[in-house]
């Protein structure tokens, strides 16, 4: 049967940053064990989070540009409207954590006086040291980092019960070429 599947773009998009994010998020959470704060070892691992992170976030704007300007697939007529529905507000509250996490990152580091230092090259800040601000914007990071978590959680989950239906959703998005 002819299955609707997402562009080539977006099936490769998804997968690089689906993994690239899952890294960040698990380096995001043990940094404090990798680098304890006021260690030698922290400024360099906190930077190499923050380089990562704005790699990553250049990648997201690609893919959310890219998914605005190409319609997703439509949804299998068998599948039950409240699926299509959960489907539909998980992906969005996906691409929403995609934008906050990287935002809220990086404008949060430019009201500290340790700005950036990506890959090496210091990025000066563009804002004043103010750390109630850097605190506000820190505070938005760690909380949808837990968010973006259980998103992903669900997600995945909602992929393994497809999986075991063997629905052909997975194929949708799957990097096999079209023949295969
Ligand atoms: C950080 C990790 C991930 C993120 C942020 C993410 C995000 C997304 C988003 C936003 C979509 C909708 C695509 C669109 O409409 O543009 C999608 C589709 C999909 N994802 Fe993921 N994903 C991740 C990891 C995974 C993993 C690990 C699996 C499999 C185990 C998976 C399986 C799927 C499947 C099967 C679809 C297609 C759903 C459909 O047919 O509409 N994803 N993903
Ligand atoms: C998609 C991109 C990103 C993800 C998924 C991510 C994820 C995380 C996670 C999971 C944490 C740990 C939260 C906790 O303490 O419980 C964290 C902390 C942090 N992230 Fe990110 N991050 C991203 C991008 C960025 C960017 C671009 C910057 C700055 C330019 C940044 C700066 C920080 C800082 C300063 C901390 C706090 C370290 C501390 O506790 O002092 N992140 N991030």
């Amino acid at each position: 049967m002819e299955q609707a599947r997402y562009d080539k773009v977006a099936r490769r998009l998804h997968w690089l940053i689906g993994t690239l994010l899952i890294v960040q998020i698990v380096f995001g959470f043990c940094m404090d064990e990798i680098a304890p704060r006021n260690t030698p070892a922290r400024a360099g691992v906190i930077n190499n989070h923050k380089s990562f992170g704005i790699v990553l976030g250049l990648l997201i704007l690609w893919r959310l540009y890219w998914r605005l300007r190409h319609s997703p697939p439509a949804w299998p007529a068998a599948l039950p409207r409240w699926q299509q529905l959960a489907a539909h507000w998980g992906h969005i509250g996906l691409y929403v954590c995609m934008l906050v996490m990287p935002l809220s990152g990086y404008v949060g580091s430019n009201f500290s006086k340790h700005g950036i230092k990506f890959f090496g090259t210091p990025l000066p800040p563009w804002g004043p040291d103010l750390p109630t601000v850097y605190k506000f914007f820190n505070g938005v990071h760690v909380v949808t980092a837990f968010v973006f978590a259980a998103l992903i959680a669900g997600h995945i989950l909602a992929a393994i019960q497809h999986m075991m239906a063997r629905d052909g959703t997975l194929h949708r998005i799957s990097l096999a070429s079209d023949k295969d």
